[in-house]
């Protein structure tokens, strides 16, 4: 039997190559941008017209892995049927399934079982990094560095394409104001301009320049649309934006991974203003696939099609089914909806079989293109496997995107960075010696305790004593991957012990935050403070020895209000992965300049939040007079951030001068801006030298400030640099309520520096 399955196999594939014509010149669709290799379509095309209406269902059905496959074949229940589907070759895909002999056994049976051995695509959330991790997404933002961000991205896919894997569930491009939201640690922040920058490096990091290289996966912008607008920060909420959020704000970094060529989209869990985005027809196939051409394939989120039934929208699994395919999501990824209920949908005329046609060309198209027909087993390399999961060159890539990625808060009276000699430090914080916590939330593949800890990046400088003590424990609350789980605690039995340590240290080393599974997916918080008793210890330590350095570990912002008055240092270090405790150690003591910057602001209080730097103005934006009541303003806090969006110090320091407009757009078509940046500190550093611009008038309104331009600038101490940024309609225009791209006429004024805060500005005009 599996004789005569593998004779087929081999002599479809002969068939497709002696078929093949001679390779045309590549077709343009629709006078668009899009090029397609006609090779490729030929294959799929044919392909297409072999297969059954139930083999076409069965690409568009994603499994996840996680059975046994070692063991026996499994008899019954739902992982039998799913053994059973993928023999009959109702199966295009399985996720979770990784290391190169598990991921080999379900490749083999697809390509040697089923009756058309077409090869599975192998989905896994490669999100940031596989097995060797890099910081957590809005970490690596905090660097601004995009040449970094993409090799992080190279990295990854490095490693996870040798443990079998071909498709990232990654970037998440979600723009997010609301840091109570779990998941703001897995994008890029709450910039538009930045995370669409963000978005291509990412893309153009997994899928390189070929996407058939054997170490290059397709990517996946996610989750389309508005997942990070869910109503007060609690994940899986409503989502309820305008049209002109919803163009201006959360569509364009999609927009900026398509353009990047990126390969799959996976839409949403959440509703948006009334209609669940994996039934949005407008989302899918008006904007993504019609307007922007995309000719990838869409993945629905983990059961987001049967959902609909909870949502209020879908009447039962037929109904949602239905509506999901209808709206142009492809691929159903744990529903087991598609697989079920299409056949008997189209046999009902209810679903066209040109819409599943339509959804099986992508899919394979996907699958051609990463060169799984030409092998299916070329992600299934053992000695590829041993030699790349884990290497030195892995590693060297996420400290140095660990080191970029960490953002200096606050720094009093130089107290960073450290001696490094005959200092007396005491180290405090459960998180110090914490080697799971920096991993973060998204580490499936990576194992407990195997990041380095602060205490021990610490030691490898000798020249200090270090003390340390643990103070208090961290609550984690419960964690579907965490194999510890501590729950809230008000324990302080190990304050004395902590204060003890401190009293007598020179420096205090602080190490708190949260763990890294309390943020991530379904870990919203509606506290932003220290969890757990981190702030009473704060405060006790700060009672006996006020030399403190805060390390915070967080996967959001924080509230550390308190902190921030009282604390002397402080240095944002995120989850920052593997190589955690080697970044933050060579950034305390000194052998790396710090130069990230903020990418999501960090409010004072809960009750600010969201908050972000590019508002709309309102009609009432500033005081009249002392007394006045009727302004936009709280009683009880300023409306100012505590960090503002951009805002990251330096072992240096930098001057901006001489900003100027060089030229006129209406002669032009652009804008040129200038300005002097000057390292005027004692060391060599690096700088994100920001450009905002306000446009003071429009049809729409627009924000008192956007970002339109950055560059990191590296200067040695005395040195001048003269930056120009360039400024076209791209940058100049916006999108109307209808979803069109404007430049209109009207006044501008630009800002430069190194944040949002800044205000040296300039202004130019666009004549009608
Ligand atoms: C998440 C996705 C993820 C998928 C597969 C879902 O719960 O929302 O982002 O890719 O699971 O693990």
């Amino acid at each position: 039997m599996k004789i005569t399955r593998q004779l087929l196999f081999f002599s479809f594939v002969f068939l497709l190559f002696t078929c093949k014509e001679q390779k045309q010149e590549p077709l343009v669709i629709n006078g668009k941008d899009k090029v397609y290799d006609t090779e490729i379509e030929d294959k799929v095309n044919q392909l297409l017209s072999r297969m059954t209406l139930e083999e076409k269902i069965g690409q568009m059905n994603q499994y996840n892995g996680f059975w046994d496959l070692t063991g026996p074949e499994p008899k019954a229940g739902a992982a039998a049927k799913k053994y059973e589907h993928l023999r009959k070759g109702y199966v295009g895909s399985m996720l979770n399934v990784r290391g190169v002999s598990e991921v080999r056994k379900v490749q083999k049976i697809a390509v040697e079982d089923s009756r058309l051995g077409i090869p599975l695509i192998i989905g896994f959330d490669v999100i940031h990094g596989y097995k060797t991790l890099s910081p957590i997404p809005l970490a690596e933002s905090a660097s601004w560095d995009l040449e970094a961000i993409k090799k992080s991205a190279q990295m990854a896919a490095e490693e996870a394409s040798a443990a079998g894997i071909n498709w990232t569930f990654a970037p998440m491009v979600d723009i997010s104001r609301d840091a109570r939201w779990g998941r703001v640690m897995e994008g890029a922040g709450e910039d538009t301009f930045l995370g669409s920058k963000i978005a291509e490096a990412r893309v153009r990091g997994f899928q390189g320049d070929d996407l058939s290289q054997f170490n290059s996966i397709a990517a996946c912008a996610k989750h389309l649309a508005a997942y990070g607008f869910a109503e007060s920060g609690r994940d899986y909420n409503t989502a309820d934006i305008g049209t002109s959020t919803l163009h201006n704000v959360v569509l364009p970094p999609f927009k900026a991974a398509k353009d990047a060529g990126v390969r799959t989209v996976m839409n949403s869990f959440n509703e948006l203003n009334g209609i669940p985005a994996t039934a949005d027809e407008y989302l899918q196939r008006d904007i993504l696939k019609g307007k922007w051409n995309f000719d990838g394939f869409i993945v629905s989120d983990w059961g987001s099609i049967t959902e609909m039934i909870a949502h209020g929208y879908a009447k039962d699994g037929s109904h949602a089914a239905e509506l999901a395919v209808k709206a142009g999501s492809d691929m159903d990824m744990e529903s087991y909806l598609y697989v079920e209920e299409l056949a008997q949908l189209v046999k009902e005329g209810k679903v066209k079989e040109s819409l599943i046609d339509d959804s099986v060309r992508r899919i394979l198209r996907v699958k051609y293109e990463l060169g799984l027909f030409d092998d299916p087993y070329k992600y299934c390399n053992e000695t590829r496997e041993k030699e790349v999961i884990g290497s030195e060159k892995i590693h060297a890539a996420s400290l140095d995107m660990a080191k970029k990625s960490i953002v200096l808060l606050k720094n009093e009276k130089n107290l960073l960075p450290l001696k490094k000699k005959g200092q007396k430090i005491a180290l405090i914080g459960a998180l110090a010696s914490d080697k799971t916590s920096p991993l973060g939330s998204w580490r499936i593949a990576a194992d407990d305790s195997t990041a380095v800890s602060v205490l021990e990046g610490l030691h490898q400088y000798e020249g200090n004593t270090i003390t340390y003590a643990k103070g208090a424990d961290v609550s984690i609350g419960k964690s579907q991957f965490a194999t510890e789980v501590k729950i809230n605690t008000d324990d302080k039995t190990g304050f004395n012990e902590a204060i003890q340590a401190a009293k007598s240290a020179d420096v205090v080393v602080m190490v708190l935050g949260e763990h890294g599974f309390q943020s991530g997916e379904g870990r919203s918080r509606t506290e932003l403070g220290l969890p757990g008793v981190q702030q009473e210890l704060l405060e006790a330590i700060h009672k006996v020895n006020k030399n403190i350095v805060l390390v915070l570990n967080n996967g959001r912002p924080l509230t550390i209000s308190w902190a921030d008055e009282n604390i002397p240092a402080i240095v944002e270090a995120w989850q920052l992965g593997t190589e955690s405790g080697h970044a933050i150690a060579q950034v305390l003591y000194g052998d790396y300049n710090p130069s990230g910057k903020l990418p999501m602001t960090f409010p004072r209080n809960v009750g600010q939040v969201p908050l972000y730097y590019n508002y709309k103005s309102t009609g009432r934006p500033i005081l009249p007079a002392p007394d006045v009541v009727f302004w936009s303003h709280y009683q009880d806090q300023v409306n100012s951030p505590l960090y503002p969006f951009g805002h990251g110090l330096s072992y240096t320091t930098f001057k901006y001068e001489d900003i100027a407009v060089q030229n006129n757009y209406n002669t032009t078509g652009k804008v040129e801006v200038t300005v002097t940046l000057t390292n005027t500190g004692k060391l060599k550093g690096k700088e994100v030298v920001q450009l905002y611009i306000r446009d003071l008038y429009a049809s729409i309104t627009r924000p008192v400030k956007e970002l339109k331009g950055f560059e990191l600038v590296e200067l040695n101490p005395g040195e001048s640099k003269n930056i120009t940024f360039t400024l076209t309609k791209d940058e100049l225009g916006f999108f109307n309520n209808q979803g069109e791209f404007l430049l209109e006429p009207g006044d501008f004024k630009i800002f430069i520096g190194g944040s949002s805060y800044t205000t040296l500005e300039s202004e130019f005009k666009i004549e009608p």
